[in-house]
């Protein structure tokens, strides 16, 4: 699997590493304590997809510039920054295969380590220099906490629907990887309907991509995704799995499960919750909007003509579909 992601990122390779160098540079600060924290977590990179589809859609919509390369390096930085908060949001020890932020220097930390790699990417927005980059940026930040915060407040009244889900999944990790996707197309294009077809890709496999994590949650496992599973499970975050499993059962069975799942599930219950929901069909249904998903995202290429940066897009479509980790 991981040498899918190789394959397919082989099309970008010295982009990548222009990506890398600014990246680093980017991070620096004048703080001993920030750099400890920040060189931590740069030494666990994560698959870094974000940066990677910025710079095949900068290759599809015509030649990468410094911009491109700046952009990349912003978005992962937003990317990190969200990871390091939202470890915080849910309580998890483990990420990228390590004590996550959180866990070593505690919350306060990594609420302002976060915070940090936010601003730092907001003053790097600045030298984009360039209006509609800005603009997307700002909706894209303001998109990332708004759906962090719908999910906390769907989790509390327990009340998520699936058309509620999908906005929740498309603001908190759509919007970045569709901006990401956006931004290749803007440091490279002015033509509107490249940078449209981008975005639409950027957003449709990025919904597929959190629906898949979303998954994970249920089937996944701990030692290879470097995270915690029969996790969102026991913080009751609804996901689509739990919410189309929830929809099937009678409303005194679906109130008796969430009490249950609101006052801590023990081990055995999520076991038993995880054989139910496979049971009644959940886990293919969700595996089917997935793949409804990553259709329209490959149909968003169809303007471009055929070539091995078009193939590598539609093989990260492929990716998200087959990916374990
Ligand atoms: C994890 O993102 C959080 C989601 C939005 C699903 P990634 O799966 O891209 O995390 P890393 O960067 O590879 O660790
Ligand atoms: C994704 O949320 C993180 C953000 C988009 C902020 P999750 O909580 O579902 O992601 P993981 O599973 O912890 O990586
Ligand atoms: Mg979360
Ligand atoms: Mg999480």
């Amino acid at each position: 699997m991981k040498k899918i992601l190789r394959e397919l990122s082989a099309a970008v390779q010295p982009d990548i590493e222009k990506f890398h160098l600014m990246y680093r540079d980017s991070l620096n600060s004048e703080v001993r304590l920030i750099n400890t924290v920040i060189n931590f977590i740069s030494r666990r990179k994560g698959k870094q997809v974000r940066p990677i589809l910025t710079l095949l859609a900068a290759n599809i919509c015509g030649t990468p510039t410094e911009l491109t390369y700046r952009a990349a390096a912003l978005v992962e930085m937003l990317h990190v920054a969200t990871l390091i908060h939202d470890d915080v949001v849910d309580d998890a020890d483990l990420r990228r295969g390590w004590p996550s932020v959180k866990r070593i220097w505690k919350n306060k930390l990594a609420i302002l380590v976060g915070d940090y790699l936010f601003s730092k990417a907001l003053s790097n927005m600045i030298h984009l220099r360039d209006f509609d980059a800005l603009e997307l940026l700002s909706t894209t930040a303001e998109r990332l906490s708004q759906g962090e915060i719908l999910q906390i407040e769907k989790a509390m009244k327990s009340n998520m629907s699936e058309e509620v889900y999908y906005r929740m999944v498309a603001d908190k990790t759509a919007s970045l990887i569709s901006a990401a996707c956006e931004l290749g197309a803007i440091t490279t294009t002015t033509d509107p309907e490249r940078r449209t077809a981008m975005r639409i890709y950027g957003e449709k496999v990025g919904i597929a991509f959190q629906i898949k994590d979303d998954l994970f949650d249920i089937i996944g496992n701990a030692a290879g995704l470097g995270k915690p599973t029969g996790f969102d499970l026991k913080k009751n975050m609804l996901t689509l799995p739990l919410i189309h499993y929830f929809e099937s059962l009678d409303e005194s069975e679906r109130v008796r499960l969430r009490r249950k799942l609101n006052n801590h599930a023990k081990r055995g219950d999520k076991a038993y919750l995880s054989k139910a929901i496979r049971e009644s069909g959940s886990l293919d249904y969700t595996q089917e909007v997935i793949r409804r998903f990553s259709d329209e995202a490959r149909e968003a290429l169809h303007i471009f003509p055929d070539s091995p940066v078009k193939t590598a897009l539609e093989a990260f479509i492929d990716f998200n579909l087959q990916r374990d980790f």
